[in-house]
């Protein structure tokens, strides 16, 4: 018979690129990374000018629609995001009926797939209406999804959304009000989730934007695509990081150990023990976002009189780590997630609503990407390609025989 090594000669050369460290799977217009500078771009626009000068769903409009939007068209986006915030009242039962524990990433990624069922019209990849269609649903439910992640987790009832407030102002009002009382989001909070999510709006190729773009490239529709970037998201060494980093200085701050000690385990490798938020595939430089992040937490710690001892903690453990030659070998640096979670927490987010916030925020580079992909005539059914390792071709043996 033929045997595997056969077949596989016959193949032809095939690249092998675990992780993908050197394979670019498409051409994209919407983000530029230099990981060696520090230097990210949306559309060619710094992320710093943006974080600086722009809102959320300005720059969702710029990543998802290429150009910076004109005041018409930026006020058109923004009406049209507010009149889908809403969700009927059958999704909302559907959401009620996770158990409350739940993991609220798996929760989002389940009723973020669920919008399909809801909004049968918006499936037509190839329909230009349709797909902005399913834009604006995507974006305005996912904020209300995100609300109800916490509310559920706390025992609060989903509140209506109030149509004259902004997009981050009524997130963080149907996040903490409580129902019938007058609750204004400090602008202090609002300004800087803005910017958060400004920041964390899209980063190229990462690994759920591939698998958003690998989903789509079946076809699959936007929510079916963007769910799947969510399930990627989840995993601690991506979007889950801002969760682990919490845990690892709050672990630090309970236990015996001291910041040194613990920076010593890391270098030694023992199982299970990495400084989480730190590091990062393409930045071997200073992460821009961190930087922004970092200034963020100082303001809105000292604007809410909050002194969190995981503060000192994490700028301690910074600091040792750059002036530690394991990490300079090996150009390890903070990334977003390491102050990002310190914010959150002064906000009143638990530490499980960190990664869903993460989310919230690349919900448009996810579209963006998925959208570029759908109108690229090279674009082709996302395919990988092994090299096999297993048996050569056997006999069956009965189960008697074995
Ligand atoms: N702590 C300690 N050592 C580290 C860390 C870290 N956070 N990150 C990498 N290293 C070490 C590795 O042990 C390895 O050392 P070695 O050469 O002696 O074997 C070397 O640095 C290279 O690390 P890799 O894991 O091969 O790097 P890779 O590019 O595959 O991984 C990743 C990047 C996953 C981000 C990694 O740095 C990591 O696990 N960081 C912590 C998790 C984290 O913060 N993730 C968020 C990323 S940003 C985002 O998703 C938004």
């Amino acid at each position: 018979g033929i045997v595997v090594a056969d077949l596989m000669n016959k193949t032809g050369y095939v690249t092998y690129d675990p992780g993908f460290m050197n394979t670019a799977q498409c051409e994209s217009k919407i983000t530029f990374i230099d990981g060696n500078e520090g230097v990210l771009l949306y559309r060619g626009y710094p992320i710093d000018q943006l974080a600086k000068n722009s809102s959320f769903l300005e720059v969702a409009y710029l990543l998802i629609h290429g150009e910076l939007p004109t005041e018409s068209e930026r006020d058109g986006f923004i009406e049209r995001v507010n009149r889908h915030t809403l969700v009927h009242e059958d999704f909302r039962t559907f959401m009620g009926t996770f158990p409350r524990t739940s993991h609220p990433m798996a929760v989002m990624s389940s009723a973020v797939s669920a919008l399909a069922t809801f909004y049968p019209e918006s499936l037509d990849p190839f329909d230009e209406d349709t797909v902005e269609l399913a834009t604006v649903l995507l974006l305005a439910k996912a904020r209300t999804i995100t609300s109800y992640l916490h509310r559920r987790r706390v025992g609060e009832p989903l509140l209506y959304p109030d149509y004259s407030r902004g997009y981050v102002e009524d997130f963080l009002r149907m996040t903490f009000a409580v129902p019938y009382e007058q609750y204004d989001a400090n602008p202090i909070l609002v300004e800087a989730l803005d910017k958060l999510l400004i920041l964390h709006a899209d980063h190229e190729q990462n690994c759920s934007a591939s698998v958003v773009r690998i989903t789509g490239s079946a076809h699959a529709n936007l929510y079916a695509s963007v769910s799947a970037g969510i399930s990627a998201l989840s995993g601690p060494l991506h979007g889950g990081a801002n969760e682990a980093v919490l845990k690892m200085l709050t672990a630090i701050r309970d236990s015996d150990d001291d910041v040194k000690t613990f920076i010593k385990r890391v270098k030694a490798k023992e199982e299970g023990v990495r400084l989480m938020g730190f590091g990062h595939r393409v930045y071997k430089n200073y992460d821009p976002r961190a930087a922004i992040v970092k200034g963020r937490a100082h303001a809105v710690l000292s604007t809410l009189g909050i002194d969190d001892p995981l503060l000192e903690i994490a700028m301690e453990l910074e600091e040792i780590a750059l002036s530690d030659d394991y990490f300079a070998e090996r150009r390890l640096y903070p990334n977003v997630d390491f102050y990002t979670g310190i914010i959150y927490k002064a906000m009143g987010f638990e530490p499980a609503m960190f990664t869903p916030l993460f989310a919230l925020g690349r919900m448009p580079g996810w579209i963006a990407q998925w959208r570029e992909m759908m109108r690229d005539p090279k674009s082709k059914i996302g395919r990988p390609r092994q090299i096999y390792t297993g048996a050569t071709t056997r006999d069956y043996v009965d189960i008697g025989e074995r």
